[in-house]
């Protein structure tokens, strides 16, 4: 009796231990293939577009024509490596939005672009009263590109001619 009790015990021993051993790889196992998915499908979300973007960049003509008055968004979001134009830079104030685009035309009045401190151009127009000079500076006018030719959202331009309406009274 006792002889067999001893050999179950060392039956069970043996036994548990394959067993711990077999789920300990299993684990392992599952652990490497749940690693090697997670690199495989992260790799294939990013790559995709990337890979898209760097053929578009390949194939796109050398040159692009941007066309004042007319609206060259779609240049930018060509030339851009993520095949979009992100609103990058977008300015924190008006002034900020100026000197970093507006004053291109608006400090030099190229083209006939009222310029800053110009109050005899810019009385007739701020007279339209501001949703005029918001709409045109949004959707353009002219030879004024629609957003001065960024891609900004609107309340960064309707901040920018608040500036420049702030500085022509
Ligand atoms: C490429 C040159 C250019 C850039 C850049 C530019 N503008 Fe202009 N803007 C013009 C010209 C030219 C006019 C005059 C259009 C007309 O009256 O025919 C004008 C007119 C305006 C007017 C007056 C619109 C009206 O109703 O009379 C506002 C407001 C204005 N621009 C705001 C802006 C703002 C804000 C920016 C920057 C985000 C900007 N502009 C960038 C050329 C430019």
């Amino acid at each position: 009796m006792s002889k067999s009790a001893s050999s179950d015990t060392q039956f069970f021993n043996s036994f548990s231990m394959v067993l711990g051993i077999l789920i300990a790889f299993a684990i392992v196992l599952f652990a490497v293939a749940r690693s090697i998915g997670a690199d495989r499908q992260g790799t294939a979300v990013l790559a995709e577009p990337l890979h898209l973007a760097s053929v578009q960049k390949n194939i796109a003509p050398f040159a692009q024509v941007a066309i004042a008055g007319k609206d060259n968004s779609a240049l930018a979001a060509l030339s851009s490596p993520a095949g979009a134009a992100p609103a990058v830079n977008v300015p924190a104030t008006g002034e900020q939005a100026f000197t970093q685009v507006c004053s291109a035309c608006h400090s030099t009045g190229v083209n006939g672009a009222p310029k800053m401190g110009d109050h005899a151009a810019w009385g007739p127009r701020i007279a339209q009263g501001k949703d005029a000079l918001y709409k045109d500076a949004i959707a353009g006018k002219g030879n004024m590109p629609p957003k001065g030719g960024t891609t900004w959202p609107d309340a960064a331009i309707r901040m920018a001619v608040d500036y420049m309406v702030s500085q022509n009274k």
